[in-house]
């Protein structure tokens, strides 16, 4: 009998508009119906991709994982990338594809100069990669558990106040 070789390897690509469909059925296997209703839905919709930010994971030539990231504005007009969400397959976890991809994206961010990434998540998960709890009171459009909301800055005196929104391109 012949053994049947599968290459589980992940490869990362940037991301782009041809996988909007596939990703959204990626996201909506790992968030259900609840994405809809959460603050950080009301950031993207209306919203662009920043594809050039934004990352996935493909294992023998299908996407396993994607993280996507989009722009965002206070009410000053202070300027920050929203990051997520970012979900691996279930069956493809534990494997560092999130960590792969998280560093990709915040690399990319780093290369053309973004001051702030922000999301709404995990202090556990993302404190690895230099996120910290927010302690300014942002306004998303929802509300938002408290220490759920994070930031990687890398300028100091970077900052978000107020109410944030979405801020799509042709800013770039
Ligand atoms: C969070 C997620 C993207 C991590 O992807 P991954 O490829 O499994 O991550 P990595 O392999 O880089 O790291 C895995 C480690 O992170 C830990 N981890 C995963 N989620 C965590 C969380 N919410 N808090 C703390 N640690 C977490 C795991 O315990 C794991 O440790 P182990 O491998 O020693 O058991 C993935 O679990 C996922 O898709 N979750 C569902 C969607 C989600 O919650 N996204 C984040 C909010 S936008």
């Amino acid at each position: 009998m012949e053994a049947i070789i599968t290459d589980l390897t992940p490869y990362y690509f940037q991301d782009n508009a041809d996988n909007d469909i596939i990703v959204g059925e990626l996201y909506a296997r790992a968030f259900g119906p609840a994405r809809f209703v959460k603050a950080a839905h009301f950031l993207r919709l209306g919203n662009v991709c920043d594809y050039d930010l934004s990352y996935v994971a493909k294992i023998d030539g299908k996407i396993v994982a994607a993280c996507r990231m989009w722009h965002i504005k206070d009410e000053a007009g202070n300027t920050a990338v929203f990051l997520g969400p970012i979900a691996v397959e279930r069956q493809y976890r534990h494997l560092r594809i999130g960590h792969e991809l998280m560093k990709l994206c915040l690399n990319a961010c780093d290369a053309t100069g973004v001051k702030i990434v922000l999301l709404v998540g995990d202090y556990s998960y993302f404190a690895q990669f230099g996120f910290e709890r927010v302690a300014n009171n942002l306004v998303f459009p929802l509300p938002v558990m408290d220490g759920r909301v994070l930031w990687r800055k890398t300028e100091g005196d970077a900052n978000l106040k107020g109410r944030i929104f979405p801020f799509p391109p042709p800013h770039k």
